[in-house]
């Protein structure tokens, strides 16, 4: 048992470091350390606390969750009020904010900014009194809002001391708690296993989380906070500009945006509009714009505030990515598996920066769920490249309208063959195979895509032609096309038309692997048909495998093991693989060690290696014996990690799986 003067260092030593990694995750964005590793400190601290309660204190890591749910919130007056922003939706726009400010800083020279992605979020203000947080508030009306302290507090990107050198002695750090896209689709899966209402959009979602009475709720859903400004500021040396700002908040331990970025002159804005608005899909959160500010506080000043925005700054928005509109009707498509999906027709409305008339219904139970109807006002949404989609009904407006319900048909409606809705799934699917036109457009379509043979010029509408004129009735009749079929075809000149023959030609040398998962078995991915190819010796041994042996294979469980087989099994199945195997030139992979180090052996890799890329890694093990996967299961023998590692991890160390680097890999090799 250690001296409460020994327990006392020790406690300081940890709270130090877990604040330092806290710190590194999620303001650098750059762990040392493993999320295990992280847990044991924590719970090192949380034992030595309960040994020693009197060392407990408020901003402990281990204190970031109150115990007590509230009776409800307090209020909080802003001791800065918390403005809103004017809005720009054109250049012309952010051409006239900015010529109105020269005019009235009298200046020649262009002006210096800060622009920042607009987070779509909720406002907070998190007082900061010597470094410690002593209370968070929700915008509210902008002069008071609601003491939501517990709540922010257990919010992981949130320090609860700040960090660094030359601490102010108060800040008001105001920022935007937000939920990322993965956050939210976790919380809905959740909420779906727990048979709980989905969230509509992760802004909701976020609003939702942070209004909670009861802390531990909150500190269940997945938040976060990004910094973009300051209220109150007591400070020894107080910052001249916006950038300072940021980076003194960064200094601090106060995350901001990655994106923020100086731009002088109001053309640099507009380009940063555009770069942010490509960015915006590949981008981990919601944003509904950019807002460019003044960067020179003096310059601030001068400008001073109209109403409740500030003068200096402005939002330049996107297309609002939901909108409202009617469903005129409702079509069933159907897909290469002959899932059939409700598509909703709209009436056109602008959404996303682009006119949207259809959006997906998914399946008949969502549409249940939400209690879809045809003529009902509805709530689209686009975002980014996805598939618009209706996300719900204003079922308040049915009132005044004409609605009916939408109804599964009784047959397919390309082919008229019987539908079918298997035991536990949420689809329906033709049952006419390849005999459904729209199923055999699906698979021609994946069998020439890019992951599979690569056949360029052979798009949607050509592929339509060809199945619809009954010139192609199965993939591998692709390769039979001559010269004459094609040129006969609307909209295909001559160039074109041989072109397509010589692409399909060129696309019979590829690699096995590609071949399998062209075939388009259902839950064969291109991981799985890589793995099928590695474990057979020939393609026959394949095709003719049992349901047991293809479940020795890493990545397939008893349904894809029982897809497989039943697709080999069936006869028109068994004509499109003998006319393939005819046509495909490359040989079947032999072995490439089969006395390697690794045989047998079944290897994941996670994080980013040091020394190769995964790929070089993966060929290293692959070239020993060894075999790769995509993922960590009770059959891995191996994980692969090099630095910031995730789920991979969490889920090894799970089952057991011993984790190693790429330096036990080489002895591994070496035997
Ligand atoms: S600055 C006085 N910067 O937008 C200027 N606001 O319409 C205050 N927002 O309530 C706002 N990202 O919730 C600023 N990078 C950003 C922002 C941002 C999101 C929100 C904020 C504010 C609203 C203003």
């Amino acid at each position: 048992m250690a001296s409460i003067s020994e327990a006392r260092k020790q406690v300081r030593n940890l709270r130090t470091q877990i604040e330092r990694h806290n710190y590194l995750y999620h303001v650098r964005d750059d762990p040392e350390i493993t999320d295990s590793a992280y847990d044991r400190l924590m719970r090192e601290l949380r034992d030595l606390e309960q040994e020693f309660p009197s060392l407990v204190t408020p901003d402990s890591p281990t204190q970031r969750v109150g115990a007590h749910p509230l009776e409800s919130f307090g209020e909080v007056i802003h001791s800065v009020p918390m403005l809103s922003l004017g809005n720009a939706f054109t250049d012309e726009e952010v051409q006239q904010f900015d010529r109105r400010l020269r005019d009235l800083l009298k200046s020649e020279k262009e002006l210096d900014y800060f622009a920042e992605p607009k987070l779509d979020g909720l406002a907070v203000s998190l007082r900061y009194e010597k470094g410690q947080l002593v209370r968070a508030a929700t915008r509210g009306d902008g002069a008071k809002g609601e003491d939501v302290t517990q709540n922010v507090r257990t919010i992981k990107a949130v320090p609860l001391r700040l960090i660094g050198k030359a601490v102010p002695e108060v800040l008001e750090a105001r920022g935007e708690v937000f939920i990322t896209h993965d956050g939210f689709a976790n919380l809905n899966r959740t909420a779906i296993e727990s048979g709980d209402k989905q969230f509509v959009n992760p802004r909701n979602a976020a609003a939702g989380s942070l209004r909670q009475l009861d802390p531990k709720i909150t500190a269940a859903r997945p938040l976060d906070i990004n910094f973009y400004g300051a209220g109150e500021l007591v400070s020894a040396d107080p910052p001249r500009k916006h950038s300072e700002l940021m980076q003194k908040f960064k200094d601090w331990g106060l995350r901001i945006n990655p994106e923020g970025i100086e731009i002088r002159g109001v053309s640099g804005l507009i380009n940063y509009y555009t770069l942010i608005m490509k960015k915006r899909p590949s981008l981990a959160y919601d944003i509904d714009g950019v807002v460019y500010k003044v960067n020179d506080y003096e310059q601030q000043r001068e400008l001073g505030f109209v109403a409740r925005a500030p003068r200096w700054a402005i939002a330049h928005k996107f297309p609002a990515q939901e909108e409202t509109t009617t469903i005129r009707a409702v079509e069933f498509q159907v897909g290469r598996t002959g899932a059939l999906t409700p598509v909703a027709r709209l009436e056109p409305v602008f959404v996303g920066g682009v006119t949207v008339s259809n959006a997906t219904l998914h399946n008949m139970d969502e549409i249940e769920k939400k209690d879809i109807r045809i003529g009902d006002e509805v709530i689209v949404r686009r975002a980014g490249d996805v598939i618009p989609e209706v996300v719900k009904a204003n079922t308040s407006a049915r009132m005044s309208r004409k609605t009916r319900k939408i109804k599964l048909p009784a047959s397919c409606p390309v082919c008229k063959s019987k539908i079918e809705r298997l035991e536990g799934e949420a689809v329906s699917r033709c049952t006419g195979g390849l005999k459904c036109s729209a199923q055999l457009k699906e698979a021609i379509k994946h069998f020439a895509s890019r992951r599979a043979l690569d056949i360029k010029g052979l798009g949607e509408k050509l592929v339509e032609q060809l199945v619809d004129k009954k010139i192609v009735k199965s993939s591998v009749e692709l390769f039979a096309l001559e010269f004459e079929d094609l040129q006969q075809l609307d909209r295909m000149g001559e160039k074109s038309a041989k072109n397509v023959v010589a692409e399909i030609k060129a696309s019979a040398n590829t690699a096995w692997p590609r071949v399998l998962y062209a075939l388009g078995i259902r839950e064969v991915g291109e991981v799985s048909a890589e793995n099928l190819v590695q474990h057979f010796s020939s393609f026959g041994k394949l095709t003719g495998a049992s349901i047991d042996e293809l479940q020795e294979i890493d990545d397939v469980g008893p349904n894809s093991a029982g897809y497989i087989k039943e697709f080999f099994k069936k006869k028109e199945n068994k004509e499109i693989i003998s006319t393939l195997e005819s046509h495909i030139k490359s040989d079947w992979p032999v072995k490439k060690d089969s006395h390697g180090a690794l045989l047998g052996k079944s290897f994941a890799i996670t994080g980013t290696l040091a020394g190769m890329t995964r790929e070089q890694a993966k060929e290293k093990i692959q070239q020993a014996g060894g075999k790769v996967t995509g993922s960590v299961s009770s059959k891995t023998d191996f994980l692969l990690a090099g630095e910031a590692v995730g789920s991979k991890l969490a889920k090894a160390e799970k089952l057991g799986v011993t984790v190693i680097n790429e330096k036990d890999l080489e002895k591994l090799i070496k035997g």
